[in-house]
């Protein structure tokens, strides 16, 4: 029988399963792939059902994961299976695996939940047998390649495991689409990661290099403690920060940073700086008014920004701020460059990355 995969699975944050089904569903009908999604709440996973032939295949080729808000990993799939004999669970699977391309590594993974965690040593256990098996039978390749088909097990729960397949050009490098960080000691907040994250995963390498260079100006409005000022400074960026609360000493002391105490929503620089970054906790509405003014007006060339979404509706929140944005940008006649990823470190919110497209391409040397 004919291999079709038309159960796409989709890892997310636990909690956000709801999001990860609206934005898949909307996304997937856009470039033509009809279904519906299941999922339960608190499981860090979403199965979307497609009606059509190989439906999940389609949808990796035609989304790029990275433009996903709400998905860290996905993966093409047969129908799950059930039922998992405890005492053969390589035979088992082998024993699904008709028409299966050889692929060039095995992942098994377990969702980032509560239920995730008590399978993740089980997953890991799991590989070294089954990659031996699976060469033995010649589904996969004698030596690991990375540009080969991952094959791709999703251990979701004790019994429902996906087996699927997912182009590595076409989904998340990092397993279970976790980019884990390292925290620097010198930091004064856990905070720091979530813009050393957002830097590693909205920016090229190119854009890296071009657009976090020392000697930049930045504003940090919400600075307190100075987690993200941290990092600005790290990269000798000359950094107003903007907050009534106060700064941590030894970052102080490095003699990069200015501390305005005042209210980043009134607050206006000097002059043009390169970066605006804000961790602001306050409305969504009013960040992304004060985030389009900045942007409009030409205050910044680059930001990130979280939004902090509310516990309901938090997609309409996110599709409606991004529609002020854009509206904005459209009014002002300014071509703009936008990404919107819930990342790892981040929580009750979301991080954006907005610049001018021409930056964009100029940087990424894009015609
Ligand atoms: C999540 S914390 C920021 C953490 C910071 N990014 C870090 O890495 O250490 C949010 C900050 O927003 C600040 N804040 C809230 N409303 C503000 C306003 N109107 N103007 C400036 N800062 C504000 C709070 O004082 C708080 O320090």
């Amino acid at each position: 029988m004919a291999l079709e995969l038309n159960h796409l699975l989709l890892l997310c944050r636990a909690g956000f399963e709801r999001e990860c089904a609206v934005e898949i569903q909307e996304r997937a009908a856009v470039v033509g792939v009809y279904g519906f999604p299941r999922f339960k709440g608190e499981s860090g996973y979403v199965e979307f059902v497609c009606q059509q032939a190989n439906g999940a295949v389609q949808i990796m080729q035609r989304i790029d994961w990275r433009s996903l808000v709400f998905t860290r990993q996905w993966a093409a799939c047969i129908a799950p299976l059930t039922d998992i004999p405890r005492n053969d669970r390589v035979g088992f699977f082998l024993q699904h695996l008709d028409g299966f391309p050889q692929c060039g590594e095995v992942w098994i993974e377990a969702a980032d939940s509560e239920v995730g965690s008590g399978l993740q040593g089980l997953c890991r256990k799991l590989v070294p047998p089954l990659a031996a098996a699976l060469r033995k039978a010649g589904v996969l390749t004698a030596k690991r390649d990375t540009h080969l088909e991952r094959l791709y097990i999703g251990w979701m729960n004790e019994s429902q495991v996906f087996i699927g397949l997912a182009d590595p050009h076409l989904a998340s490098p990092w397993p279970q689409g976790v980019m884990r960080l390292k925290f620097p000691p010198a930091a004064p907040s856990r905070s720091t990661l979530k813009l050393e994250e957002a830097w590693l995963f909205f920016l090229t390498e190119e854009a890296r290099q071009a657009m976090l260079k020392p000697g930049m100006k930045a504003v940090d409005l919400g600075a307190s403690p100075g987690g993200w000022t941290w990092q600005l400074a790290n990269r000798y960026m000359k950094t107003t920060s903007v907050d009534n609360g106060p700064m941590d000493d030894a970052l102080m002391a490095g003699g990069m940073v200015t501390h305005v105490e005042g209210d980043g929503f009134t607050y206006v620089p000097d002059r043009p700086v390169d970066w605006m970054v804000c961790d602001i906790a306050d409305k969504p509405a009013r960040v992304i008014d004060l985030m389009t003014k900045w942007i409009t007006r030409g205050w910044c060339r680059y930001t990130v920004f979280n939004l902090k979404l509310p516990m309901q509706k938090r997609y309409t929140t996110y599709q409606q701020c991004l529609e002020v944005l854009q509206a904005g940008c459209a009014e002002a006649e300014l071509n703009v460059h936008i990404e919107a990823r819930h990342l790892y470190h981040d929580r009750e919110e979301i991080t954006l990355f907005v610049c001018r497209d021409e930056d964009w391409r100029r940087v990424n040397g894009l015609s």
